[in-house]
């Protein structure tokens, strides 16, 4: 399929992908269009969220039978939900009579019911009720089931992929579950998810989260305090970046309530019980594992310039267990909150910036080194497309 750019050339886009290098010091950043174009978004959808495996998110959010959330991932909206043996399961959103999408949002459902004419299919997409069928020639339900999508739950996460061949998941990850080991992912308890809209695109809501350099700018009085300078960006083997940082306290507490910080998590060893991982899974999962809590972001594109975003926030079971952890869960919210409503104003404006067909490729600070990983990785999905186009 041919790419049609509005706002460059595709012996541009192709130029300036090229420039983007594995060392961050020496590359140049994505290409302004990137987060601005909609022809290439379609692109984007296929290089970048079509080839490997892509985040669901905690398998907490699926704790019971018939736990759902509907999700539009990279143009395809699907459906994850919990069967009545436990296992999460992903289904195409789209339903075998006429194709409508079957659900929306999120929460508990005991079938799944298309609203138009009343499919009906259970938990495991098999279906069930078809009303007024039975003048259909040779109709087996059993070749209706829904389109099915293959899950891997892996250190407390689910990733799904629409590949035709899925890559192999354990070289896909690399060495993350080693990396991670210490904050015990699959011990994290989802205590809060909020979903909202941003006038961004879906990537510069993920650089943000994963940048020390725009702390002192955009978050001089709230959180910048808690930051010194942070490890060198980690060298990994997967499809991911991540960065350790000590910090001057705990990060997810604002200044006035750190004497409310719930106990350190129960791997955590030496210089890790006081600081945060950033952590950032391509190609749209980030999360901060901190000391004591772990608060994440998905970010999905509806267009170019506008993206859905998934906040959760958790922590160790432990944590959750203790008796007065409603009320200091409360001031660990409070921080997140005011970080990112302090971000979201220049996110915004980033864009108005990116929308321009003047815009050009920058470059990476010292600060930025996440920024530039996932730059490459992106890069090269997108060159590989295009070479195979
Ligand atoms: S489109 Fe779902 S029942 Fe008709
Ligand atoms: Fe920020």
């Amino acid at each position: 399929m041919q790419v049609e750019p509005d706002l460059i050339s595709r012996e541009s886009l192709q130029l300036q992908l090229e420039q983007v290098e594995s060392d961050f010091n020496r590359s140049a950043g994505i290409p302004p269009a990137c987060y601005a174009d909609a022809g290439l978004l379609a692109l984007e959808r296929r290089a970048v969220f079509q080839q490997g495996w892509v985040a669901l998110g905690f398998t907490d959010r699926w704790r019971n039978a018939g736990d759902y959330a509907a999700m539009d991932i990279g143009g395809v909206p699907l459906i994850a939900v919990c069967n009545r043996q436990g296992q999460l399961k992903a289904f195409a959103n789209s339903c075998r009579h006429r194709g409508s999408a079957l659900l929306g949002g999120s929460g508990n459902c005991s079938k799944i019911k298309c609203p138009f004419h009343w499919w009906t299919y259970d938990l495991d997409g098999r279906l069930k009720v078809y009303p007024r069928m039975e003048n259909a020639l040779d109709f087996d339900p059993a070749d209706y089931g829904l389109v099915e999508f293959p899950v891997v739950c892996s250190h407390g996460l689910a990733f799904t992929s629409f590949a035709q061949t899925p890559p192999d998941f354990g070289r896909w990850l690399g060495d993350f579950g080693e990396r991670h080991a210490q904050w015990r992912l699959e011990d994290m308890v989802v205590t809060r998810l909020r979903e909202f809209e941003v006038a961004c695109n879906w990537k510069t809501f993920i650089e943000v989260f994963n940048e020390y350099y725009h702390l002192p700018s955009v978050h001089p009085d709230s959180i910048n305090w808690l930051y010194p300078e942070p490890d060198p960006v980690d060298e990994v083997r997967g499809a991911y970046t991540t960065q350790f940082g000590a910090t001057d306290g705990a990060a997810a507490l604002l200044f006035e309530h750190q004497d409310q910080a719930l106990p350190v998590a129960a791997g955590l060893r030496d210089r890790f019980r006081q600081g945060t991982r950033y952590t950032w899974i391509y190609p749209n999962l980030t999360f901060a594992a901190s000391q004591d809590s772990l608060w994440m972001y998905q970010a999905f594109p509806l267009a170019a310039d506008r993206c859905h975003v998934v906040q959760t926030i958790a922590f160790p079971s432990a944590s959750v267990a203790l008796q007065d952890f409603g009320q200091r869960a409360l001031h660990y919210y409070d921080r997140i909150d005011a970080a990112l409503a302090e971000d979201l104003p220049f996110l915004e404006q980033q864009q108005r910036g990116l929308n321009s067909r003047f815009a050009r490729p920058g470059r990476f600070g010292a600060l930025e080194p996440s920024v530039g990983k996932f730059a490459y990785w992106y890069a090269r999905q997108l060159l590989a497309d295009l070479d195979a186009s």
